[in-house]
């Protein structure tokens, strides 16, 4: 029987910390479902279509066993429909702990079958999250260290970093 993860998040923008993380996952489980959430309570820079374009560009051309999806509703269930047995999260540093505790508590709490799976986060990338590479980028700063190239470039479109350098 295939196991599967589903590595749910936001990935607003998908960054290499989170490529890295599907990557190591990749290796462990048959296949790995990066979800979206819908659901999630964050305001969003990129739609959701451009998120999932993104991820497409960036995680999924060399891993054959990565499928990128959208979920909406409770985590839990999600994983449940997908037969999946696991639900990976990346763990950056102490301060993750508390949340990730929780959210691993409450998952287990509504569904015992279903196991969170942590994977430290590769060092170079523990100190990145998707809001302060928005930051960075929103003032144009450089993030080619921390992002694909695709999402470098999706971000300077929003920001529109040339025109507005150029305006000066
Ligand atoms: N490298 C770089 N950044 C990382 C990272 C990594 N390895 N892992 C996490 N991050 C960053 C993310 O970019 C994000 O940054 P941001 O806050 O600036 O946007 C931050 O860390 C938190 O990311 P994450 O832990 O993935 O949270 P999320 O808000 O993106 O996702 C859900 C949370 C979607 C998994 C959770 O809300 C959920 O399961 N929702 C469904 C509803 C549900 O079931 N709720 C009950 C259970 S909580």
């Amino acid at each position: 029987m295939q196991k599967i993860a589903v590595y749910p998040g936001t990935f607003d923008p998908v960054t290499f910390g989170h490529v890295h993380i599907t990557q190591r996952a990749a290796k462990l489980f048959d296949k790995v479902i990066m979800a979206i959430a819908l659901d999630s309570s964050k305001k969003t820079l990129f739609t959701v279509e451009e998120r999932m374009a993104l991820i497409e560009e960036c995680c999924l051309a060399d891993l054959p066993n990565v499928e990128i999806e959208i979920f909406e509703g409770l985590l839990v269930n999600y994983v449940k429909k997908k037969g999946a047995v696991a639900i990976i999260r990346g763990l950056r540093a102490v301060s993750d702990f508390e949340n990730e505790m929780q959210m691993a508590s409450i998952n287990r709490h509504l569904n015992e079958n279903v196991e969170t799976i942590f994977l430290m986060t590769d060092s170079e990338y523990s100190f990145i999250s998707s809001s302060v590479i928005k930051n960075v980028a929103a003032l144009g700063g450089d993030v080619s260290h921390f992002v694909p190239p695709a999402v470098e470039k999706a971000l300077k479109k929003k920001f529109k970093v040339g025109e507005i350098n150029g305006k000066r």
